[in-house]
């Protein structure tokens, strides 16, 4: 209330060529009534029902344009949560006292009537603080020109970000080329910031970014962790500490990850930890991080008794997939990463899988629209799985789809040899074979898996790697109870079924892959 977004959505119509609509007016004139009226006959619930459906009723008519919603409108999740995935949602906020000054005295808003409008303004925001912050943007409008605050909405619109929906822990994930550049922005002001990669990143993009920081006028502390899995371990985490806890980092200090997911891993356990959880930030560089391991806020590290066995939840507070970044990575590294690409779309569904297969050739080429596309399409889908299931209580698992078998199989080669990404690849064809021997999935759905995940330069040839080490390493799985191990098993793309199986009865199941 009192924010400007009327007079904003007419600005940004006219800058946009499109049309305006204002969702308190198109309510009062379907409904032949004030909204102060409706409020009162059928209360509040009745108002947002109407809302809903009259915001649904112009979405179906017009697949563009600029609204004007009602300030209690993205109160309903499921309805925010809508707009957020089909356009750009803007948070237009201002002071307190500036809004009640604009509103005056509440006069037509029934929400303010006969209430100190100051006063009531200030708990109608804390009640909607986390609807608020699941946003796009969130725009400060105090004194500012029009025309500015709607060229920043323009920006933002263009920019095209994920927004991952944790109430007031929100964040974005922005993919393009070159938005590395923005992490000094995106970083704000800090007392103290550690910046943490490898040694094959620090030199290719690491010191470039501390540097800007630091011309930025961030104090910027680098932490070079040795490359790969053999180091995640705590010593490394230990070394970032260490690097924070000498810096004197406190509570409003932030940790950057700029690397692929073993340091960005690495450093969300340290943020999750340091001073019981400093902010971190993330500027994935390998394809599997951009559309993995730096969304989702899981953390940690290996120990000698398997892989990510110590680790806490952490979500960051943003993520930079810079795909400029790409370039120097090792074609291995391209394709493993691309196993994970092929698992989200057969997670997400038919439309994300044959955008696929049409972009195969390019993807392999490494074509940057192609793996704009790609990021965005498994980035999404991961975004969306984990704020319906942020701690892996039941959806979350969709997401180990080839990853019960891939894991096993990864570990039977001793690790060696073998990409994560390519030993997951492996999994999704073994797990599409179960599913056809149990009547869950089609013979014919797992050959379209071999083709595209060779088309893609992934290997398929399952059979070759099913030594009796795997069903061992399967038993032994962490999501394992009593006698039977829950597989993730697909039917079709979209339709993923969890199915747990008598351990004695794997290897017949297993056999002929
Ligand atoms: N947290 C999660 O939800 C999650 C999800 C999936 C995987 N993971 C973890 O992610 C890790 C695997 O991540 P990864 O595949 O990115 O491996 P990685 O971090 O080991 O990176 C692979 C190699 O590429 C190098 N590298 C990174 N970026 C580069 C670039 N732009 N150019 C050249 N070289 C570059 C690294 O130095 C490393 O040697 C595993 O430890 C896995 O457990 C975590």
């Amino acid at each position: 209330m009192g924010s400007g977004k009327s007079t904003l959505a007419q600005a940004l119509a006219a800058k946009l060529g499109t049309s305006a609509f204002d969702l308190d007016a198109l309510i009062e004139r379907a409904a032949g009534t004030t909204v102060e009226s409706i409020f009162r006959e059928r209360g509040e619930a009745g108002f947002r029902e109407l809302e809903r459906e009259t915001l649904h009723a112009e979405l179906e008519r017009h697949t563009q344009g600029v609204f004007a919603l009602g300030g209690g409108t993205v109160t309903d999740q499921a309805l925010r949560r809508e707009l957020l995935a089909g356009g750009t949602l803007v948070t237009l906020s201002a002071d307190v006292s500036e809004l009640a000054r604009r509103v005056g005295e509440g006069k037509g808003r029934p929400l303010l009537a006969g209430h100190d409008v100051e006063a009531r303004l200030e708990a109608l925001l804390a009640q909607r603080a986390d609807a608020y912050a699941e946003c796009h943007a969130r725009i400060q409008t105090g004194g500012r020109a029009l025309d500015a605050i709607a060229d920043e909405v323009i920006a933002v619109a263009r920019d095209q970000a994920l927004v991952v929906p944790l109430g007031t822990r929100s964040y974005r994930v922005e993919i393009g080329a070159g938005v590395r550049a923005r992490l000094p922005l995106r970083a704000g002001k800090r007392s103290r910031v550690v910046l943490v990669s490898d040694e094959l990143v620090a030199p290719l993009f690491g010191d470039a970014l501390a540097e800007a920081m630091r011309a930025a006028g961030t104090p910027v502390e680098t932490v070079v962790l040795g490359p790969g899995e053999a180091h995640k371990n705590i010593a490394s985490v230990e070394r970032i500490w260490e690097a924070a806890l000498s810096a004197e980092i406190d509570r409003g200090g932030l940790l950057i990850g700029v690397g692929g997911g073993v340091v960005g891993d690495l450093t969300g356990f340290a943020a999750a930890t340091l001073l019981r959880g400093v902010a971190v930030g993330h500027v994935p560089t390998t394809l599997l991080a951009m559309v993995d391991s730096a969304i989702g806020g899981k953390t940690g590290f290996d120990t000698r008794h398997g892989k990510n066995l110590v680790g806490a939840f952490h979500q960051p507070s943003f993520v930079l997939c810079d795909v400029e970044t790409l370039a120097t990575l090792p074609d291995a590294e391209r394709r493993a990463g691309l196993g994970e690409v092929v698992k989200a779309a057969f997670i997400d569904g038919e439309a994300a899988v044959q955008r696929l297969e049409r972009d195969a050739a390019a993807l392999r080429a490494g074509d940057a629209e192609a793996t704009v596309r790609a990021i965005r399409m498994a980035a999404a889908l991961k975004a969306r799985v984990v704020t319906e299931d942020e701690r892996e209580a039941g959806l979350r698992a969709v997401l180990n789809l080839g990853h019960t078998l891939g894991h096993a199989i990864e570990a039977a080669q001793g690790y060696t040899g073998l990409r994560h990404g390519e030993a997951v690849a492996l999994g999704m064809v073994a797990a599409f074979g179960l599913s056809a021997r149990l009547g869950i999935g089609t013979a014919e759905q797992q050959a379209r898996l071999v083709r595209l995940l060779d088309a893609l330069g992934l290997p398929t040839n399952v059979g070759a790697y099913m030594r009796p080490e795997v069903l061992s390493f399967i038993a032994s799985d962490k999501k394992r109870m009593a006698d039977s191990v829950t597989f993730v098993l697909p039917a079709e793309p979209g339709r993923i079924v969890l199915r747990p199986l008598a351990i004695a009865e794997l290897p017949a199941l297993l056999q002929h892959q």
